[in-house]
This record gives C-alpha cells, structure tokens and sequence, in this order.
C-alpha cells in the first residue's frame, strides 16, 4: 500500500474507492466546512468515522462557532465525546466573527474516541500555528497538523482526512511516517495535494543528502552538532520537518548509532518539532 493516498471524490464514497477496512483507521484528522451548508451532511461525516475507526481510534475536528451545538450533538451519536478539546492559536491577523464582532485568533478541535478513551502519551490543549493561506483559502497550520498526527497516532497507523482541502494533514503524515488516505471535492485541491507532497519528498531526499553528508563528515559530530547544523540548513523548512532514522541507508543508520548523545533528540528545526527521533522507519513510504 502506498503511504500517501489522495482522491477526487466526495467522502461518502472514499471508503469503497479506497478499499479502507472498516476498524482499520487509528486517527480521523480533519476539518469540515463550518458553515450551515455542511451541517446536511454532518450525520454521514460521523457514521463514516465510527465505521473506519478501530476500537479506542480518535476522531480529531477542527470546528468553529456558528453550529457547533448541531455538530456536536450529530458526532456524539455515533463516538464519545472526550471530553477535551485541543486550542489552536495562530500568530498573525484574526478573523473577524461578524455578529459578535469578535475577531478571534484561535479554533477549536473537539476530540472524540471510539469506545472509551485510551490512555495516550501526555499532550499539551494548545498549540500554535503559523497563518498559512498560500495553497487553500482555509488552509490550516502544518504546526498544528504536525502536532494532532504525531500525539494522536503511531508510526504506520493508517490516518484519515475526509474533507483534505489542500492535503496539510497528508503533509504532516508524510513527514511523521504515518499512512495517510484523503480525499477531497474538489479536483483543483487534489491536484495542489499532489504537488504538496512531491515537494515534501524533494525536501526529503534533500534532507537525507545534508544529515549523510554530516554523519560523514571526518570531525567526529555529536547528535547534538548535527541537530545545530540541521536547523542552520537554509534550504530547508524551519518548520517541523523530521524524519525516521529508519529512512537513512543502514551504513548512515549505523554511523548515527554510533554517536555520543541520548536517543531521543529531535532532528526538526525551528523548534517547534514534536516528534522525536525514532529508531523505528516508518511502515512504507511512497
Ligand atoms: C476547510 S477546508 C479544509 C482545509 C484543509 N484543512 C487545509 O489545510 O487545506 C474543507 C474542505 O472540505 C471539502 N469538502 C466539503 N464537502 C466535502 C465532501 N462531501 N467530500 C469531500 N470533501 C469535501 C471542501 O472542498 C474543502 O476543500
């Protein structure tokens, strides 16, 4: 199976054109038009999630104000309620609530699981974000992608984005070694995701060549120099870009096993990076 999956069609038709199983799906990441005209179609967003996801799988949505009570109470129908809920804040320019004349700089995720919910690792209800439009007119944060795929999900767990739009969270699969199936209505954000991601392997390919190129270098590095050089690297994403040491060749694995230092360190830039760095290559990568 390939890693990063994107279609052209409506959700309610993704499961059979994918051939997803049902119970196989360990996260459902997205984030739904929050206006009335989709509120018709809320009662099949949950069944679809309740179908795909296995026991004790999460449903993670981004939603706003306006109908939250009427979405809210559709979700529950068919997942617990978590009772949690993550806050994204994003830096920049807010958006203007009209009636309330408001002008609110976070969203809201809501947090639902399948069955009851399992303990997790710990994770923090609020995360920041940079404001990003440039591929979609309500693109989210690859911070915040970032962040929901790598606490609510593994390695090789199957996520889902039913509403992708412009393909964030098959970015932040890509990177944090996740299996990914999406897809969205319109064929143009399709088309864009599928750009996204050639970029996010070019960027990867890149990535490898510097990090083999400093394992190889005579000066004896540290896990550390290489994490400080790592961010130095101009051409790359400052963001949160990190990758599995699985993916490196075996003699780049074993020169990076023999460096001083503790396990554990994140390679990302920019220090916003949430994974750390995994001894465990990611089940496929495209
Ligand atoms: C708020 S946007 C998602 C933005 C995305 N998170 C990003 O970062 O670019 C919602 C998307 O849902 C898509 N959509 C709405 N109804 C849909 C449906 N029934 N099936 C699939 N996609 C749908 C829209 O085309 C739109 O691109």
């Amino acid at each position: 199976m390939d890693s990063i999956r994107m279609y052209h069609c409506p959700f309610q038709q993704l499961a059979s054109k994918a051939g997803i199983r049902p119970g196989s799906v360990s996260l459902v990441a997205t984030d739904p038009f929050y206006d009335r005209s989709f509120l018709p179609q809320a009662d099949a967003f949950a069944r679809l999630a309740a179908h795909l996801l296995r026991d004790g799988g999460l449903l993670v949505v981004r939603y706003g104000d306006y109908w939250f009570d009427e979405f809210y109470t559709t979700i529950r129908r068919y997942l617990q309620p978590g009772r949690c809920k993550l806050t994204e804040v994003w830096d920049g320019e807010g958006n203007v609530n009209y009636p309330r004349q408001s002008v609110s700089k976070t969203c809201q995720h809501l947090v639902f699981s399948k069955g009851n919910w399992q303990t997790r690792r710990k994770w923090i209800d609020v995360v920041r974000g940079r404001k990003d439009k440039d591929l979609h007119p309500h693109q989210q944060p690859v911070e915040v992608a970032d962040y929901i795929v790598s606490y609510f999900s593994d390695p090789g767990d199957i996520v889902v984005d039913p509403c992708a739009g412009s393909f964030t969270y098959a970015a932040a699969c890509y990177r944090l070694g996740r299996r990914f199936i999406g897809c969205d209505l319109a064929e143009s954000n399709v088309r864009k995701g599928f750009s996204r991601i050639e970029q996010e392997r070019a960027t990867r390919v890149e990535a490898l060549a510097v990090l083999e190129g400093l394992l190889r270098q005579g000066a004896a590095p540290t896990r550390r120099s290489i994490a400080k050089t790592w961010e130095n690297v101009s051409t790359l994403p400052k963001s949160s870009f990190t990758f599995h040491v699985g993916l490196l060749p075996p003699a780049s694995q074993a020169l990076w096993q023999a460096l001083p230092e503790s396990r554990g360190r994140s390679l990302g830039g920019g220090g916003t990076s949430t994974t750390a760095y995994s001894q465990t290559p990611p089940t496929s990568t495209t």
